[in-house]
């Protein structure tokens, strides 16, 4: 089964996949572990930064031991990727989708080396994910911190035929007041200009900066066309505070006795998230 088959297959059923970012063997397996309880494939997603600290490999080789392991299908993902070194070494390394995210560059250049990396990939059979419009923010928590989404950072409509059809991406991320991480306000979603975006092309369309959106919101935006969504901050923050929890006051020092309330805290908010996506109460 392909992402893009996959895709396919959920868009008939008005679903949306997953992706959950993944640094540390408990995000892992609260991942699969979710999505296996919940049959409901998902994506892996590793960061550049992510993906080096595992090993590009180890990180194909960890999917594959836990894709023998359970019947639902697993891809991984290289997220936000920039430099033309770490796209390749994706590649090289076995993974099943990139995204190269070239949305710092003129829309000129981003359409150029988008199409290139497609060229690359696609030979490969590799799934690629363009990115239009600036997305603000990074994945952490910053209660306190205001983010300001200026409108010219927002995916414009227009330019989105022309993207698609000189790039040949098969997804692409858009920007409607999504922003990376946690801040004190959570985003407002520009709706119009996502049905806008989904009339124009026909690619699989990617919400970045899932954290910290509404459910109901998330609803509306897979209803209005969005097929995946990202997740990392909210994974982050109960990876440290789970583990910060176990370790405190007590004096146990064996991981399998410290780690399961971390991946059981992962693994119940990955579901909570999936069940949304699939369209479920
Ligand atoms: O690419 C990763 C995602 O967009 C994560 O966003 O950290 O706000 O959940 P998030
Ligand atoms: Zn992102």
């Amino acid at each position: 089964m392909t992402l893009a088959n996959t895709l396919k297959q959920m868009r008939k059923q008005g679903q949306a996949i997953g992706q959950f970012n993944f640094s540390a063997y408990e995000q892992l397996n609260g991942i699969v572990l979710a999505a296996n309880k919940l049959n409901t494939p998902v994506i892996l997603g590793t960061s550049e930064r992510e993906a080096k600290f595992l090993d590009f490999k180890i990180a194909v080789g960890l999917k594959s031991i836990f894709q023998k392991r359970y019947n639902v299908p697993i891809f991984i993902h290289l997220d936000h990727g920039r430099s033309l070194a770490h796209i390749k070494e994706a590649l090289d390394a076995g993974y099943d989708s990139i995204h190269f995210d070239g949305s710092g560059l003129s829309f000129e250049k981003n359409i150029a080396l988008t199409k290139k990396i497609v060229d690359i990939a696609h030979k490969k059979h590799v799934f690629v994910e363009g990115e239009l419009g600036y997305l603000r923010g990074k994945s952490g928590f910053f209660p306190k911190q205001k983010t300001d989404i200026a409108k010219q950072d927002l995916t414009r409509p227009e330019q989105v035929e022309e993207f698609t059809k000189k790039t040949k991406v098969d997804s692409l991320a858009i920007a409607i007041g999504n922003i990376h991480g946690i801040y004190a306000k959570a985003p407002l979603l520009d709706f119009e200009r996502l049905e806008e975006i989904r009339d124009i092309s026909n690619v699989f369309l990617v919400l970045h900066g899932g954290s910290g959106i509404s459910a109901k919101n998330l609803r509306t935006a897979i209803r209005l066309g969005v097929q995946k969504i990202n997740i990392n901050t909210e994974i982050r923050i109960l990876w440290k505070e789970k583990i910060m929890k176990s370790v405190k006051n007590t004096k146990e020092i064996k991981p399998y006795l410290i780690l399961p309330e971390a991946i059981k805290a992962i693994q119940d908010r990955v579901e909570k998230y999936i069940k949304i996506f699939n369209n479920q109460k």
